[in-house]
């Protein structure tokens, strides 16, 4: 079965984006087929482009991110993703306590799968400094590099 990935934040502006792309991409470079999608525990930017600081930091490596708009999570995502990583705790705990008795996604914490990252949460950018979405990028590439060598073997 193809693997489906959804990346899930608080906004579905800042970080989930960023790591949507970031793995669509490597997924794309290494021939991988996957299904990728992100969306938020919250509904405040639900319809909203991703953050404009989120939007630079993706075109500085390429990626046009800025018709991706923002969703909840719904109930079909636990049928329809195969895994569902949070970025961070607050997330996870979000997700699970949504996620039906019968849950046949795996859900976990997104740097889980980066080695000597795990427990770790990707910090939100959302209020600080436009340097904080450079390193959300790192953050979300790194795991992205690190899913893509997981569903490759
Ligand atoms: P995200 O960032 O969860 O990475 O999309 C945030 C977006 C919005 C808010 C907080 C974090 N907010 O408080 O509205």
């Amino acid at each position: 079965m193809q693997p489906a990935i959804l990346f899930v934040c608080l906004g579905n502006i800042c970080r989930s984006p960023l790591a949507e792309a970031a793995f669509r991409r490597a997924a794309q470079d290494a021939g991988l087929d996957v299904a990728v999608d992100s969306a938020g525990t919250g509904d405040w930017h639900v319809g909203h482009p991703p953050d404009r600081r989120a939007q630079a930091v993706a075109l500085r490596y390429g990626i046009d991110i800025s018709g991706l708009r923002a969703r909840q999570v719904e109930a079909a995502d636990f049928t329809r993703f195969s895994h569902i990583f949070a970025l961070d705790h607050d997330n996870l705990l979000a997700i699970e306590a949504r996620a039906p008795a019968l849950c046949k996604a795996e859900i976990g914490l997104l740097l889980d799968v980066v080695p000597g990252r795990m427990g770790q949460a990707v910090a939100d950018p959302y209020y600080g400094a436009d340097s904080g979405f450079e390193t959300t990028w790192a953050e979300v590439s790194e795991a992205a590099a690190a899913l893509v060598a997981r569903f490759s073997r």
